[in-house]
């Protein structure tokens, strides 16, 4: 069951389960008393079906709600995911992977009524909360796999107890703490606990542990360096534990452990030189990556004995700027996938060298942040051996668009990026048949050569998927050739200075393109029209564009982002967008929208935007009612986010910039999970609506600079997660609602230019502010004000309260957090929708174990 939930080996146990059922059935009729399944144990397993819900949709190819089918009118050992002792009838193995169970178990759950297990399987499903200890029990087990779900608290120890278990897969739940003592798990030859939150140094008592031949530990928190004596797991074959803490040197002695194929040891602190010992011939090693640790020295030549590498990851080792033979790598004939990105040494790659070299199998080379060259000379006798599909050239340092890519037909994936190339991008590029991804970003390309079979526009490449061209110098319109890359998702020419209007010819492209970003250009006219119906994400701020938004727009249903700020758009308040049903992010900041903003209903979104505008009129107060998606967190859309993020953000990063707390903060790639409202610098008056105080998910409001009056409603104590609230230059009046005081996460707030009167509330958040934030309101007063304004009213000693111990840390953590463009509330607030962004689309891309398929091809996926 190795790797089972890797995508490929699915349909054979698909197959294997029908055959399996099939099987069973013939038996059913040939000899009907054989598995009788035990009464007591139908009935633990039909009462185990009732403690856990099934959440739907679940009729993907993978899903499927096993405990559906469980009945009381048949026979158990026939259920599905349900196995039973031939002899006995006893159920011995339950495999409920994949069936969209959703729950926690309680440890008086009917599960512990099936004593016999030697299997059981819940991979793959919502299950949460912690493990009941009563898991010790089950004292038959050989297969324990709890994969893919969401369990917390720490590994129970009585897993421990389990003396039988050959396979332990923990990886993908949120397991804290140390890993507990599996030193008397002997017959254990699988250990998985990726993507946990573990901590603490290497379990030393694994290397007790002889038959282990996979373990990974990677993507936890464990630090500490890694044992010398490694080799004593001297059947190990998979080694990883990439994306920890580890640092130290490499033991030089895992490299004598004879059956070792694949070491994975990515982005840890590992430092010193690397030293591989006696390199036992031949070696069996075929992944050996390390990249991104702080390795140091020369890259040892014992490498090229590695004869059976596929995969090599040294990126980021600092030869010190020391030269390096790059002929030492044209040894390794098996190697498919080569990272030698940021050597930082002063050797100049030669591109045309490597690619005719002996490398037969090479499908990806990564050489970013190092001196390439790659000659524009390229003669009839430079044979490339082995033709390219990934080739990463990002910050080469290259001047001119290497001419010798024009024969690798099979190059589907180019990042050519951060050099300094100049003028135009050849035409040939676009008749590459299987090229898909190009970023050509940050470069000093001023235009597009025109493609030479632009006539003829359909066998114009029709594979590209992904142009990426943003911060160049590009100049004059949008060619036209782009339109007739008729598989385009995503076009980014953003940065640059291209000017006329965009071209109707865009419309070619309507089925496919998805994600558009055209900011920060000089581009005019009027919104396109009847384009675009796929889009999801529309970026055209920063443009000269005018007129009215087109009411056509409205036909655009899979828009999720629309940015339109920095334009002339001159129109009323499009209300109808309102029936956009996966809007999330609205942005019309300065443009000229007027008018009255009327009773509008945005179910999904998550950030609006209409700041300095000429909006007017009063918001009534019940405006906010039916704002859904900033009322609550809907789990479906973060899930089906997912995969929205999985396929497109790899090359493709939504951004936008807000004003958070008095400065602007450029959100990129978190748009779903961050919530704003401005409506700064209009001329909305009136009240401000009470039912603001629904929004509890709001992160940012901003309604300064208006004419707004009356009181701040206290309503507004419900937004929790409010980090930053700005209610400067308007004319409230009153006092400031006491229950602001206690939003724990209210980092900002800017009260300023009003009428307010009052003792401003106590609490860390209002004693943290600006003097300024308060000024300019004619009645304010208390402690919280005579504190932040010391230097302007000396306070009397008695009403100074120092500041709290804590204070230090939660200002160490503010800072950390608006570093990384989060505040505290999201730094801490993290729910499970947010793990669940961040965190589970990676299960995708990067499976672990045997099965793996170990193709970083995934631009193709
Ligand atoms: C299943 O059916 C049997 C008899 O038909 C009954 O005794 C038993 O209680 C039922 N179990 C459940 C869980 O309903
Ligand atoms: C099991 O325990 C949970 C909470 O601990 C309780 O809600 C539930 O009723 C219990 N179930 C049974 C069958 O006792
Ligand atoms: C598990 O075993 C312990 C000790 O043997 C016992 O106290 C406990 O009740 C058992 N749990 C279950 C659910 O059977
Ligand atoms: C392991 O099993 C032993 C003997 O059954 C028991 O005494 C001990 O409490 C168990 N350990 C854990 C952590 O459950
Ligand atoms: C490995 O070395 C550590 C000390 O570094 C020692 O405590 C442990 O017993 C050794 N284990 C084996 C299996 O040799
Ligand atoms: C390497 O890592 C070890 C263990 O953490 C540490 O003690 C040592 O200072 C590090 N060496 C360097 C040069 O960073
Ligand atoms: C490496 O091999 C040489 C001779 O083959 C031997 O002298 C040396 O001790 C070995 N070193 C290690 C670390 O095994
Ligand atoms: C090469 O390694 C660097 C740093 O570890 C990583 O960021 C990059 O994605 C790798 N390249 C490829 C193509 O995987
Ligand atoms: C690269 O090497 C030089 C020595 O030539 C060294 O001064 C520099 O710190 C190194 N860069 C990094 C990032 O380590
Ligand atoms: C918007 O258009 C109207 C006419 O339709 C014009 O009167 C007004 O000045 C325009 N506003 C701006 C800011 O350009
Ligand atoms: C809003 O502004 C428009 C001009 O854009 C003006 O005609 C209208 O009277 C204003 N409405 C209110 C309520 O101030």
């Amino acid at each position: 069951m190795k790797g089972s939930w890797n995508s490929t080996s699915i349909i054979p146990i698909t197959f294997s389960f029908l055959f399996l059922f099939i099987f069973n059935c013939r038996d059913v009729f040939a000899v009907p008393t054989k598995y009788l399944c035990h009464p007591q144990q139908r009935d633990a397993l039909l009462e185990l079906k009732k403690e856990f819900e099934i959440q739907k949709p679940c009729s993907d190819d993978d899903l499927h709600p096993k405990t559906e089918s469980w009945a009381n009118n048949s026979d158990c050992c026939y259920w599905d995911g349900i196995t039973c002792n031939a002899i006995s009838g006893e159920v011995i193995e339950i495999d409920l992977s994949r069936s969209c169970l959703h729950g926690q178990f309680h440890s008086n759950t009917s599960l512990f009524r099936v004593q016999k297990l030697t299997t059981l399987d819940l991979s793959y499903n919502y299950f949460s909360g912690q493990i009941p200890s009563s898991i010790g029990n089950f004292s038959h087990l050989t297969t324990l796999d709890l994969s893919k779900n969401y369990f917390s608290g720490q590994i129970p120890s009585s897993i421990g107890n389990l003396s039988h278990l050959t396979l332990l897969e923990l990886s993908g739940n949120g397991f804290v703490g140390e890993m507990p003592y599996f030193g008397r798990m002997k017959e254990l030859t699988y250990l998985n606990v990726d993507s946990n939150e573990l901590s603490g140094i290497f379990p030393l008592y694994l290397l007790n542990l002889k038959k282990l031949t996979d373990l990974s530990l990677s993507r936890n928190q464990f630090t500490g360096i890694l044992p010398s004596n490694i080799s004593s797991l001297s059947k190990l074959e998979f080694f990883e534990a990439w994306g920890n803490a580890f640092s130290g040197t490499l033991p030089s002695s895992l490299f004598t452990i004879p059956s070792l194929t694949s070491i994975d040891l990515r982005n840890n602190q590992l430092n010193g030189t690397l030293e591989f010992g006696n390199i036992s011939s031949p070696s069996t090693l075929t992944v050996l990556d390390i990249g991104n640790n702080n390795f140091i020295g020369p890259i040892p030549k014992i490498i090229s004995k590695l004869v059976n590498l596929q995969d090599l990851d040294l990126s980021h080792f600092n030869t010190q700027g020391c030269p390096v033979d790059f002929s030492i790598f044209t040894d390794l004939k098996s190697l498919q996938l080569l990272n030698l990105s940021h050597l930082n040494t002063t050797t100049t790659i030669d591109l045309n060298a490597l690619l005719s070299s002996h490398l037969n199998s090479i499908y990806l080379m990564d050489l970013s942040g190092n001196h390439v060259s790659a000659t524009n000379k390229i003669s009839a006798t430079d044979h490339h051996s082995q033709l390219i599909s990934d080739l990463y050239l990002s910050g080469c340092s290259i001047t001119e668009f290497p001419e010798l890519l024009r024969t690798q037909h099979k190059l589907t994936n180019l990042d050519i990026s951060n050099n300094r190339i100049k003028g135009q991008v050849p035409g040939w590029l676009w008749t590459l048949p299987k090229l898909k991804f190009v970023d050509l970003s940050s470069n000093t390309f001023i235009g597009f050569e025109k493609p030479e079979d632009l006539e003829v526009s359909s066998t114009t490449n029709p594979s590209m998927q992904y142009l990426v061209g943003s911060k160049n110098n590009f100049m004059g319109k949008i060619p036209s050739f782009i339109c007739a890359l008729r598989s385009l998702i995503t076009l980014d020419l953003s940065d640059n200075n291209l000017n006329g209007s965009i071209p109707h010819c865009m419309g070619n492209l309507k089925s496919t393109l998805s994600f558009l970003n055209l900011r920060q250009n000089l581009l005019g006219g009027g919104l396109p029209k009847n384009i675009f119906k796929s889009l999801k994400s529309l970026d055209l701020g920063h443009n000269q564009l005018v007129g009215k938004l087109p009411r056509s727009l409205i036909r655009f249903s899979s828009l999720e982002v629309l940015n339109l700020e920095n334009n002339r758009i001159n129109d009323t308040f499009p209300l109808w967008l309102s029936s956009l049903k996966k809007l999330q992010v609205l942005v019309l900041r300065s443009n000229a929208f007027h008018g009255p903003i009327h009773h509008a209903t945005f179910r999904t979104l998550r950030i609006m935007d209409l700041s300095h505008n000429h909006f007017n009129g009063t918001l009534p107060s019940n405006y906010f009612v039916k704002w859904s998606a900033l009322s609550s967190l809907r789990e479906n859309e973060d899930q089906s986010y997912q995969k929205y993020m999985g396929d497109y953000f790899r090359y493709y990063h939504d951004s936008v910039v807000l004003m958070s707390k008095g400065v602007e903060m450029e959100l990129v790639r978190i748009l779903k999970i961050y919530t704003a409202l401005d409506f700064s610098g209009n001329k909305f008056e009136g009240e401000i609506p009470r039912s603001i105080g629904l929004l509890k998910e709001l992160h940012i409001l901003n309604l300064s600079s208006n004419a707004f009056t009356g009181h701040i409603p206290s309503s507004m104590g419900n937004l929790r997660e409010l980090e930053s609230l700005d209610l400067s230059q308007n004319m409230l009046s009153g006092e400031i609602p006491q229950e602001l005081g206690n939003l724990s996460y209210l980092a900002y707030v800017n009260v300023s230019h009003n009428q307010l009167v009052g003792v401003v509330p106590g609490g860390t958040q209002f004693r943290r502010q600006n003097c300024s934030s308060f000024k300019d309101n004619p009645g304010l007063y208390g402690p919280s004000l005579d504190e932040v304004c010391v230097d302007i009213h000396e306070p009397s000693p008695q009403q100074y309260e120092p500041p709290e111990p804590e204070d230090e840390d939660e200002e160490v953590l503010n800072w950390i957090a608006a570093a990384i463009g989060f505040g505290p509330g999201i730094a801490f607030g993290l729910t499970m929708g947010y793990i669940l962004v961040f965190y589970k689309p990676e299960w995708f891309m990067k499976p672990f174990g045997r099965k793996k398929h170990r193709s970083r091809n995934t631009a193709t996926r």
